[in-house]
């Protein structure tokens, strides 16, 4: 028999590939990754078994996704369009990661998932995939199917009784995980339409956000962060201690037209606040410690950086290169920033720094200046020799 490992998240459209790999004759094995959605693993077991599966791996693994995916993401300042912060694409390499590792385990010669054939989704499942193990053999139902249509889906789920939690119309498209939230689809689909209130899930609008202003403080480390209004945490719960108040605080909503791989545009609203207070924060950190071409260089890397992740090519070479690159920048990137939160803006309230090359005996107007104007004059001069006629 085939052996397939199929990425399942209980779902109709996972459920419908359970049944229709089935029927192709493949033994199915299932996994679900839990990166900090609403996740149920006793839920998830019982409805793969009842779906005729009979092993299934969940496998919490928002710590990981945390440290070694989000992390690089962040000291890089990767963020695509200016808008995504990768939420969701980010996921993906780790998830094909536990599947490829499951599929070795299992002996088991093929992959599927429940992605369509217009998104990214697949490209990066199916990339990162192939450049862990080219040999493994990837099966996408939804884009061979002959289910059109979420009704058609529901009719093949109850002709084969299978298990099928009807929510009440399904009005957008959401992919949610510990550093954001993606929704798109319904009404999100016309571009005159403003994101209905809907559509948001957990990020306050900033006018419904209370007046008031908060104070929030981000210790780095070389680049990572360490503490939380000067308090040690890991970075997982500072994730997550962050979205909670950034939320509440009406932080981190966006509204971006993006460019698929594919080609398509499609619009899509994003929730993200601690990743935005993290960027935000370690970008701020960055002015006051780097220098001003190591600063020019990393702005392009990070656009680099933010379509590779965003193509799914997390396994390659360059973006080790890149890496390499980033590690070595980030060994200045030590101190602590405190950002004022104020219905759902933030700003700058406190830069402090180990070693920061902002100094004010040369920047000062005032008293204690050391900064020798004299030397401008010629400095001038020199700079301006090449191109003068
Ligand atoms: N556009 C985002 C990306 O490609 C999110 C995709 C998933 N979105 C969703 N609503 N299911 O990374």
């Amino acid at each position: 028999m085939k052996k397939i490992v199929l990425a399942y998240s209980g779902g109709l459209d996972t459920t419908c590939c359970v049944k229709w790999l089935q029927e192709r004759g493949y033994e199915v094995v299932c996994f679900s990754a839990d990166l900090g959605s609403e996740f149920s693993p006793k839920e998830l077991k019982t409805k793969a078994k009842s779906s005729g599966i009979t092993k299934i791996y969940v496998k919490d693994l928002q710590s990981e996704f945390a440290d070694s995916y989000i992390l690089p993401a962040l000291r890089a300042g990767a963020v695509y369009q200016n808008k995504y912060v990768l939420s969701t694409a980010l996921g993906r390499p780790l998830i094909a990661k536990h599947l490829v590792d499951i599929a070795h385990k299992e002996k088991a010669g093929y992959i599927a998932h429940g992605c369509t054939g217009k998104g990214n989704d697949q490209v990066r499942i199916e990339t990162a995939t192939t450049l862990l193990d080219n040999k493994l053999r990837i099966i996408a139902p939804v884009r061979e199917w002959e289910l059109k249509s979420r009704e058609e889906e529901i009719a093949y789920v109850r002709k084969h009784k299978l298990p099928l939690k009807i929510t009440k119309e399904k009005i957008y498209s959401i992919d949610k995980n510990i550093w954001g939230i993606s929704v798109e689809g319904g009404k999100l689909e016309d571009l005159d339409n403003e994101p209905p209130e809907n559509s948001f899930y957990f990020v306050k609008p900033a006018e419904k956000v209370r007046d008031r202003v908060c104070y929030v403080s981000i210790k780095f480390d070389n680049g990572v962060p360490v503490a939380l209004n000067g308090k040690k945490a890991s970075f997982l719960s500072m994730i997550k201690s962050l979205n909670k108040l950034g939320a509440d605080m009406g932080i981190g909503r966006t509204d971006l037209v993006e460019d698929r791989v594919v080609g398509i545009k499609s619009r899509e609203i994003y929730e993200a606040p601690a990743a935005w207070l993290l960027h935000y924060a370690h970008n701020e950190l960055e002015s006051l410690t780097l220098d001003r071409q190591t600063q020019m260089l990393k702005k392009e890397i990070a656009s680099q950086y933010a379509w590779l992740v965003y193509q799914g090519l997390w396994f390659t070479q360059i973006k080790r290169a890149m890496d390499a690159f980033i590690d070595v920048t980030q060994e200045s990137v030590t101190g602590e920033i405190t950002m004022k939160l104020y219905k759902g803006q933030i700003s700058v309230a406190k830069r402090e720094a180990k070693n920061p090359l902002y100094k004010k005996e040369f920047a000062t107007y005032g008293a204690g200046d050391k900064f020798k104007q004299e030397y401008s004059e010629g400095f001038i001069r020199l700079m301006s020799m090449p191109y003068s006629k």
